[in-house]
């Protein structure tokens, strides 16, 4: 089998002008040999709603579990929203962690994120590696990429600029290679 892997990347902010659409971007240019990174939009995932649940999974919902379902890892990029997870990241996670089958089961992840406050998503990441943990993805504990003041990071067209930043999502990537390759093996 190659030692090639897909990576889904999921951004927990739908605004154009993302500073974690962003560092998506960097980390799909960033990444090692080997590895692609997809990036996933779940702005079309509807509200949670059981009732809808039990009427028949929402198109956009069937596709989001497929494309979970058939990577070989995940990478969440996402801002922090009042110390926690944004809410359309929770949802869209909600709608994927149901029965049958949820596709996020024994999935290679890793998370990171950016932040114009100092602390770079970090308590956000913490509750969500906990979610995340409870559909038993294999979270990739190290490093932790924390991207605080993260307004000057960027250049005018939101090109990640700032080294030591990209020098850990790089070696965040490899984390998640390696963790994905050994389990394949
Ligand atoms: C924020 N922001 C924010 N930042 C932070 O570091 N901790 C927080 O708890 C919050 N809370 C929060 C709540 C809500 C509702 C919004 C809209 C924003 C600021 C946030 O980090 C900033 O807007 C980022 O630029 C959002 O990420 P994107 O959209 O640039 O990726």
């Amino acid at each position: 089998m190659s030692d090639d892997i897909r990576v889904l990347g999921i951004c927990g902010s739908l605004r154009k002008g993302s500073l974690n659409g962003a560092v998506l971007r960097a980390a799909q240019e960033l990444a090692p040999a080997g590895m692609t990174i997809d990036s996933y939009d779940i702005s079309a995932i509807p509200l949670y709603n059981g009732d809808v649940e039990t009427a028949g999974l929402p198109a956009p919902v069937v596709d989001f579990r497929t494309r979970i379902a058939t990577a070989d890892a995940l990478l969440v990029v996402s801002p922090e929203y009042n110390f926690s997870i944004p809410g359309v990241l929770k949802n869209a996670i909600d709608w994927a962690s149901r029965p049958p089958q949820p596709p996020f089961n024994g999935k290679p992840t890793a998370i990171m994120g950016a932040s114009p406050g100092m602390l770079g998503t970090g308590r956000a990441q913490y509750h969500l590696r906990q979610v995340l943990n409870g559909l038993n993805c294999l979270l990739v504990n190290r490093p932790e990429v924390f991207i605080g003041s993260a307004t000057g990071k960027f250049d005018a067209n939101l090109a990640l600029t700032d080294g030591p930043a990209r020098e850990v999502i790089a070696a965040l990537l490899k984390a998640l290679q390696d963790c994905t390759l050994r389990l394949r093996r």
